[in-house]
């Protein structure tokens, strides 16, 4: 909570407000019909995929594409109805969508089924959606299926509607791949540089410094190491991390640039080269990490009723898509846990790709990231203070941010 006088205040019981049992019954999720579901079945492998359209909007849906075994037509649902969720809050003027496909990602074939994948959705991706990077699939893997397509990049049925595709398409790569310190490319790393600041805007909020601050994040692919990234930069203390291979802990905090470069194309670190002082853990224990801020930023529904007791720290910030599940989000909230929803707290990725595409950032990182972070900032400080003073969860203030979004009295003008 913050300090009346502006000094640095703990966290606290008390200072956690309590919910009342209204809010605690709050559905965390509302669900409604999607605009249109495609299913789709891999002549060669059986795979299946779906494409899910939440919202349409000037003729245009946006959501990244993942790839996992196990995936469902119900999560792309969710996740559909989330990036409808982002773009409503960030008064991006267009719908929300999700493609995914129920593969390993690791299978050599991988690549080839999201290619036919793509060439089914063709009708799509050519004219009404814009997909990108998301779990299993990094972005110049699905950029790479789109220029064997020869559709240029993922980005495409926005870009078309340029007068110079081509000059567009020149710009949107160059904002990219625009270098960033730390060796990244700005493209890589935006979204989960908006997911530290919704952390380091959490941590102002309660008069905390950096420094005093804990984090454990489940996931250290391109949303969690980033995060942990811009995290360790501002100085906060990331004592835990988890890839699929398990949970990795030092209480003085670990060296995140040095567990960064130990990663693979799938964002798992190599355990034989791990710095002295880390303790190698079960995978399971991440969400029970003994910190003040709980970052899931791998799988959904990560955190559910069975796992949410485990949960010790004082909040969650969504940077996974759909990473609480409503049962799991009520129970915290009954504990003082506020979840602060992926639609908010991840949607820099997303976002900033509009920005980018509709001229408003451009290649330098600088503007890119003071914009996103005065935006996240802002947007935190008001979904923790409806939290503390009005009992309204963040999901439930978000949602009324998402709400009702201005009509489109034109087109989107790509320039
Ligand atoms: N990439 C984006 O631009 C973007 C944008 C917004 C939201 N997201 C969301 O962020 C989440 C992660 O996406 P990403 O692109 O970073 O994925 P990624 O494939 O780059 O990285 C995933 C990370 O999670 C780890 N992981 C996988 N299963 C795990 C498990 N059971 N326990 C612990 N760790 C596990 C992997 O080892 C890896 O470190 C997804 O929910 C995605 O929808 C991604």
């Amino acid at each position: 909570m913050q300090d009346p006088a502006g000094g640095a205040a703990q966290i606290t019981a008390q200072t956690v407000p309590a919910v009342s049992a209204a809010v605690a019954l709050t559905p965390a999720v509302r669900r409604s019909e999607p605009y249109m579901r495609l299913h789709w079945t891999d002549s060669q492998t059986g795979a299946v995929g779906y494409l899910v359209v939440h919202t349409l909007r000037g003729g245009l849906a946006t959501g990244g594409t993942r790839m996992r075994a196990g995936c469902t037509v119900s999560e792309v649902e969710d996740l559909a109805r989330g990036m409808a969720n982002k773009t409503a809050t960030f008064d991006l003027p267009i719908g929300g969508a999700k493609g995914g496909i129920d593969f390993d990602p690791k299978d050599p074939r991988a690549v080839e089924v999201l290619e036919r994948f793509c060439e089914a959705m063709r009708p799509w991706i050519d004219a009404h959606w814009v997909t990108a990077e998301d779990l299993g699939v990094p972005q110049h893997l699905i950029d790479e299926v789109f220029e064997r397509l020869g559709l240029g990049q993922s980005y495409h049925a926005a870009i078309r509607r340029a007068p110079d595709p081509a000059a567009t398409l020149e710009r949107v790569r160059r904002g990219l791949n625009a270098a960033v310190e730390g060796g990244f490319m700005l493209g890589d790393v935006i979204g989960g540089y908006g997911v530290a600041h919704a952390c380091l805007a959490a941590a102002v909020w309660w008069g905390q410094v950096p420094a005093e601050t804990t984090v454990a994040i489940q996931g250290v692919g391109t949303m969690g190491g980033a995060a942990a990234y811009y995290l360790y930069e501002a100085g906060m203390k990331v004592t835990t991390v988890a890839d699929a291979a398990g949970t990795l802990h030092c209480a003085d905090g670990l060296d995140i640039p040095a567990l960064l470069a130990l990663r693979n194309a799938y964002g798992e670190i190599d355990r034989s080269r791990l710095p002295a002082g880390v303790e190698q853990q079960p995978r399971t224990t991440i969400l029970a990490a003994d910190v003040d801020i709980l970052v899931p930023a791998a799988i959904s529904y990560a955190i559910t009723p069975d796992n949410s007791f485990d949960v010790r720290a004082r909040i969650v910030i969504e940077a996974a898509n759909a990473a609480t599940t409503p049962e799991a989000e009520t129970m915290l909230a009954a504990r003082g846990v506020p979840v602060l929803p992926d639609f908010v707290a991840n949607a820099g990725a997303v976002a900033w790709a509009w920005w980018l595409l509709l001229g408003q950032v451009d290649d330098t990182p600088e503007n890119s990231f003071d914009r996103l972070r005065t935006i996240m900032h802002s947007k935190v400080a008001l979904l923790l203070a409806a939290w503390a003073e009005q009992n309204v969860t963040p999901r439930e203030t978000g949602h009324r941010w998402a709400d009702d979004p201005p009509p489109l009295t034109e087109p989107v003008v790509v320039p």
